[in-house]
């Protein structure tokens, strides 16, 4: 095979440099690690030999392999040693003046054809090349960790990068075994920008008192697959990265609405609650497990009210079989009898409005969030109003929950947790294509891999219909009159086609 690049460096031999290094050395080229600490990049090789090993002994790899591997992975003592380099990637301390002064350095001693590039996450690109003599050989190549297991990386051109340079990056990203995505120097580039829309709008939700962070949780990972819900994530992340992402993010974009942070996330960070690291986050880890404080019971109720369903709810038929499966009596009538149970299904309304609009009794009123199908999720989520009768929210959660699905009751709110947090990123997503930051296949590619979203953001929006999404969008925006709800014009345009298909326009 022809290797995109024979002779790498790597410089910074830390949490990524070190996976860097590994899989640039799988992939057959000749590897350099080189680390001002000296210590730093010999401790690195000896334990990425150590994962070589254990593969040996997992019988995942042979000796033969691994003694070749290790030929290929040599640690440097100066910057001298990595001149005849055909890539120099950089994975150093996250300081702009620090990474410019490094590539300083290493243009004066390389060759015109060799491609730097920086690992870093939150810099911009063209900021560091600036000063560069050869702006075009430069690039991001950014990667995730851990980066043998992350298998994405952003190639990612910065004002002045020459096109034939991306494509060297992610043809030696194949080499490697990653798949390789195409992002314009934008701040978070793809996957950090694009995951702005999860922890963001779940702070605001715990903000608003509609329901507490573990079954918020609960519900995200149940009714839309997420692996990890929001404060969980948050806890891994821990608040003193992800709440300056935050920070940054907002900052960077001239604080746009859509990824306002949160004054909850600010607080804990001051008081060093910051996450599974120091034990103690959203969740209290106990011998590093998180102690989740119990879901509320289901009530006990011995007779059931009849259930009216609002002409309007969302999924309809839907819902009227699924009451049916469940043994409820339902009234078919123009408007409740005044004993029954009143279920609406709103997208991005809110259960009072939506009473009131409606003209029904808000104290016998319960929403029902239907924006997923009921199939396809393992929660039922049901939103009570100031004014709900305690019968008649305990009659509803009873009713949902008798064949054995987990139900949430939460406090009204405009649009529901799932509605909100689902209608954000895929907003987010599309108004990334608008921007042009990458294609949209790139982005649901690079979200799947590098978030581990069950689907992409507009994959998603596809399963659930770009025009429902719109809905929630356009209606949270009454209830709050919040800018951040406003939804991209590339989502309004792409409605009517979808949103992950290649388009002429792309
Ligand atoms: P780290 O702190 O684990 O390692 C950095 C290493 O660079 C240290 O060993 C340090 O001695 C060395 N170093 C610092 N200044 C240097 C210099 N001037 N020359 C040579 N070596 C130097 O950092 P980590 O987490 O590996 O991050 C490195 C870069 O990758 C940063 O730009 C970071 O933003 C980026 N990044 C980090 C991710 C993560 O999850 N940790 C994910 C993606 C990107």
């Amino acid at each position: 095979m022809n290797i995109a690049f024979n002779q790498v460096a790597v410089i910074g031999a830390g949490a990524m440099g070190r996976g860097i290094a590994q899989i640039a050395a799988q992939a057959g080229s000749h590897v350099f690690l080189y680390d001002t600490q000296a210590e730093a990049s010999l401790k690195a090789k000896d334990a990425v030999y150590q994962v070589w090993d254990t593969l040996v002994v997992k019988g995942r790899l042979d000796a033969a392999t691994v003694a070749n591997y290790k030929s290929k992975l040599n640690t440097a003592n100066s910057l001298q040693q990595l001149k005849h380099s055909e890539l120099i990637v950089e994975a150093i301390v996250e300081r702009l003046d620090i990474k410019k002064s490094l590539f300083a350095e290493l243009e004066n001693l390389v060759s015109d054809t060799t491609v730097l590039v920086t690992n870093t996450s939150s810099l911009s690109v063209t900021a560091i090349a600036a000063s560069l003599q050869r702006p075009a050989q430069f690039a991001g190549y950014h990667f995730f960790n851990p980066v043998p297991l992350m298998k994405v990386v952003e190639v990612i051109a910065g004002l002045k990068t020459h096109p034939a340079v991306c494509l060297q990056l992610t043809e030696f990203a194949k080499q490697m075994g990653h798949t390789a995505v195409q992002a314009h120097d934008t701040p978070g580039f793809i996957v950090n920008h694009a995951g702005r829309g999860y922890g963001t709008e779940a702070l605001r939700i715990v903000s608003e008192g509609v329901a507490d962070f573990a079954t918020i949780d609960r519900i995200l990972k149940d009714q839309v697959g997420f692996k990890l819900g929001p404060f969980e994530l948050f806890d891994l992340t821990a608040l003193d990265v992800s709440h300056p992402v935050m920070e940054s993010i907002y900052n960077q974009y001239y604080q746009e609405p859509r990824y306002r942070p949160s004054v909850i996330t600010a607080q804990r960070l001051a008081g060093g609650v910051v996450g599974k690291k120091v034990g103690e986050g959203f969740y209290t880890y106990v011998d590093g497990k998180a102690v989740v404080p119990p879901e509320p019971a289901v009530p006990e109720v011995k007779e059931f009210p009849p259930v009216w369903v609002s002409p309007r709810a969302s999924r309809r038929m839907e819902l009227l079989q699924l009451l049916k499966d469940l043994g409820a009596t339902l009234e078919t009538g123009a408007s409740p009898s005044p004993s029954a149970l009143t279920l609406v299904a709103p997208l991005g309304f809110d259960v009072t409005t939506v009473a009131v609009v409606e003209r029904l009794d808000p104290a016998r009123t319960i929403g029902i969030d239907m924006l997923f199908d009921d199939a396809a999720t393992k929660r039922r989520v049901l939103a009570t109003n100031p004014a709900t009768r305690s019968d008649m929210r305990d009659a509803a959660h009873a009713l949902f929950a008798k064949d054995g699905k987990a139900v949430s009751v939460v406090r009204d709110s405009g649009g529901f947790i799932t509605q909100r947090v689902v209608a954000n990123i895929v907003n987010i997503a599309a108004d990334m294509c608008q921007q042009g930051v990458c294609s949209p296949q790139d982005l649901d590619v690079a979200v799947t891999l590098g978030l581990g979203y069950p689907l992409g953001p507009l994959a998603l929006g596809d399963k659930l219909g770009p025009t429902n999404v719109l809905e929630v969008l356009f209606n949270l925006q009454t209830v709050y009159g919040d800018p951040r709800y406003r939804p991209s014009p590339w989502l309004r345009r792409r409605g009517a086609i979808g949103l992950s298909l290649l388009h002429t326009e792309d």
